[in-house]
């Protein structure tokens, strides 16, 4: 067996990537597929293509390698997303709705009660609400009967890959805010409180272990793992040890820091969540920061203000000034996530004069995206008791060398970049290989770390305090500015 084949089910795109024992690039393909914005604050996504995007691009990944090459296929997926599809016919019976999606309403909820069961505050961005809203509007007579099935992507994908296995993994279901930390089980109080039946609701088990085979695309070949997109790359990151974290800059931002095999519940905002489970073994917990909008800002600009052609070109409009020339941009499309958790509030550009030029927005642009790392690393010093040293960092914003040295500017530390970028793609074939042993322990996976990229702090500490203070004024804009 030659090959662990990762498929990373995003949110803007789908990517399927082989790779070697050496964690070498083997084949890469890739999809994007629609965001749909029906109404200010929704998000969907047509859970039926994802699916077709997955059955085509499998293929596609093996062209040069025959199928019995694969040793196990390993899913990592965008977290949170909601299916709801009929348990008799397999076919979606809404629209997914999308992590970043704010429709829901959570001000009501007992936040004391939810956050000690789940270690998650009541938010728009997990998965309970968008349940609860589905029941609700035409749904809830149907799953009561048990007709309609409750997924996030890894299940809507492995139930069609598989031909009706109806699972998740505990990473996965920890962002539901329906899992309870301490049993790892649905929470029957939490299933009464967002009135969301438990047959609907797939079985909860490990990241890494043969769930079943692909039959339906590569038959006999196990599908091996199933983990949140962010938590792979924790492990793709081979962020094994308690206190080692990384920072994944996609759709939105994701620093995790590894905390063992305790949770620890967060005192300054951050989330308590699993970072992984391998098998039978104890699972592994991670204290996260969540950024809702990083690389979707510049996807914004690209796609909703038509200021740039391609996303790569945000960093030669940054790089025509110096600063931002007083311009903020806080990019609250879904409310502020960490450390802030106020769902209500929106976007704001402030400090606008004659003098901004789009050279200055754009600078604004990825400057966000510095002081939102810089918001949640500040938290995650304060809740560990310890100061980070350096930021392990990957995802596709990595490129962005502007962007990276803004971001070593404003924590005051060096960021570092791993050679394969793809770190989500891996941690989802390292939990696969795993399984199957095509790698025998994390200490193989480990020996297949190295660095790509350095960027060290340069900024003079007066200025980055002095423009800290007025991005947190920006921030108080956003909040006086709720929905
Ligand atoms: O929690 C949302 C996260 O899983 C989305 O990740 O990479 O698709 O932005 P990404």
């Amino acid at each position: 067996m030659s090959y662990v084949l990762a498929v990373d089910q995003g949110t803007t795109s789908t990517r399927c990537i082989l790779f070697d024992r050496r964690a070498t690039v083997v084949s890469v393909v890739r999809a994007e597929h629609p965001q749909s914005y029906p109404r200010p604050g929704w998000v969907e996504h047509d859970a039926a293509r994802i699916w077709r995007d997955v059955r085509r691009l499998i293929p596609q990944a093996l062209r040069d390698v025959d199928p019995p090459e694969v040793a196990a296929i390993g899913i990592a997926n965008q977290r949170e997303t909601v299916v709801l599809w009929d348990r008799a016919t397999g076919v979606p019976v809404a629209p997914a709705i999308v992590w970043q999606d704010t429709r829901t309403d959570v001000s009501t909820i007992d936040a004391d009660l939810v956050k000690s069961r789940t270690g998650l505050p009541p938010a728009t961005y997990f998965s309970a609400t968008k349940i609860q809203w589905l029941l609700d509007n035409g749904m809830r007579d149907r799953a009561e009967r048990g007709e309609v099935l409750f997924g996030t992507m890894d299940s809507w994908l492995i139930w069609n890959l598989t031909g009706g296995l109806h699972i998740t993994d505990v990473t996965n279901a920890s962002r539901t805010m329906l899992m309870n930390l301490a049993t790892l089980d649905w929470d029957d109080e939490l299933l009464d409180l967002f009135r969301i039946p438990r047959a609907m609701l797939p079985a909860i088990r490990s990241s890494s272990e043969v769930y079943g085979t692909a039959e339906t695309v590569l038959p006999g070949v196990p599908i091996a793992a199933a983990i949140g997109d962010q938590q792979a790359a924790l492990f793709g990151q081979t962020c094994f040890e308690p206190g080692e974290a990384k920072c994944t800059y996609g759709t939105g931002g994701f620093l995790l820091m590894n905390t063992g095999t305790t949770p620890v519940r967060s005192r300054h905002g951050l989330i308590t969540t699993v970072g992984y489970r391998i098998g039978g073994e104890p699972p592994v917990f991670a204290l996260e920061g969540s950024i809702a909008i990083a690389g979707s800002l510049v996807q914004w600009v690209r796609d909703g203000l038509g200021l740039i052609g391609t996303a790569s070109e945000i960093e030669t409009l940054a790089g025509t000034v110096d600063d931002n020339g007083g311009c903020y941009i806080v990019p609250a499309f879904s409310g502020l996530y960490a450390p802030y958790w106020h769902s209500e509030a929106r976007g704001v550009i402030v400090g606008l004069t004659s003098y901004i030029t789009k050279g200055h927005l754009a600078r604004a642009v990825l400057e966000a995206t510095g002081w939102q790392t810089r918001d949640v690393v500040d938290a995650m010093n304060a809740d560990s008791g310890l100061a980070l040293t350096a930021l392990n960092v990957d995802g596709g914003m990595t490129a962005d060398n502007l962007l990276m040295q803004i971001v070593a500017d404003f924590l005051q530390v060096p960021v570092v970049r791993p050679l394969v970028a793809e770190t989500v793609s891996l941690g989802a074939a390292y939990a696969a290989g795993l399984a199957v042993g095509y790698w025998s322990d994390l200490r193989d996976l480990r020996a297949n770390r190295h660095r790509a990229g350095r960027w060290r702090p340069t900024l003079d500490s007066g200025r980055r305090e002095r423009e800290y203070a007025r991005w947190r004024r920006a921030i108080d804009c956003a909040v006086l500015f709720s929905r």
